[in-house]
């Protein structure tokens, strides 16, 4: 028996992933009127995210369900205790991952989102999940909120807000992450530079690409010679 597959956590998930379907029309509809290489070029802008999101603001956009299992196994397996998340939209991976702190027994999970009534959305499937009290969302952009009052170590860190900022994000936690942390980045291919970040030799990390749309990756630590 988990957290995750049991009530209220299981059914709320279900139905919370059927809505993202539902919404995939919304999805396409909030960028219809701009070409493709204008929406690329916004994926992988490091200044006008803001824009691009916004345009997102009542859509969830969620790690697909299989992610969301694996982020639950993922922090179980390392008995994480302190995870930090870059993107909470509506909170579908925040609730694996506090589903897994709920689990590991107790921690605490930080969350980033800088649109405000996603935040309230997120707020309110925690409560429904059960699980609010494991996680601490702050509002506003992570560069800013993610840069104070880290916690001493970070055992989990998934990275699913803009694209292009995975690289500086991940800067802000590096030297807090234990030695066998994971790094989980949804979508990381609109971020070239993060990608050759975290797979060049000695840079600390081993990573490996997997499922289309994650690189998974873990903090080993540098190697100074
Ligand atoms: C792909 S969605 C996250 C989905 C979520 N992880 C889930 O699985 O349910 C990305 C979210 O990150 C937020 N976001 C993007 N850039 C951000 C930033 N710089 N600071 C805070 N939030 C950001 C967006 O508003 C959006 O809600």
């Amino acid at each position: 028996m988990t957290t995750l597959t049991t009530t209220p956590l299981a059914p709320l998930l279900s139905r919370l992933f059927d809505e993202a379907k539902a919404a995939s029309t919304d999805v396409m509809a909030a960028v219809a009127d701009l070409s493709e290489s204008e929406r690329t070029r916004l994926m992988r802008s490091k200044t006008d995210y803001r824009d691009l999101y916004a345009r997102f603001r009542h859509v969830g956009l969620p790690v697909s369900r299989e992610t969301g299992t694996l982020l639950y196994m993922l922090a179980r397996n390392c008995r994480a205790r302190s995870i930090v998340e870059f993107g909470t939209s509506f909170g579908i991976s925040t609730l694996h991952l506090a589903a897994a702190l709920r689990d590991n027994g107790g921690g605490h999970l930080i969350t980033s989102e800088f649109e405000p009534s996603k935040v309230l959305q997120a707020k309110a499937n925690l409560e429904d999940g059960g699980l609010l009290d494991l996680v601490e969302i702050r509002e506003g952009d992570a560069l800013q909120t993610l840069s104070v009052d880290l916690p001493e170590t970070v055992d989990l860190l998934l990275l699913d807000g803009a694209k292009a900022l995975y690289p500086e994000i991940l800067s802000l936690i590096e030297n807090r992450l234990k030695p066998g942390a994971f790094i989980v980045a949804d979508n990381a291919d609109y971020s070239p530079d993060y990608l050759q970040h975290v797979r060049s030799p000695g840079s600390g990390y081993m990573s490996v690409a997997f499922a289309d749309d994650i690189e998974l990756s873990m903090w080993t630590g540098k190697v100074h010679l």
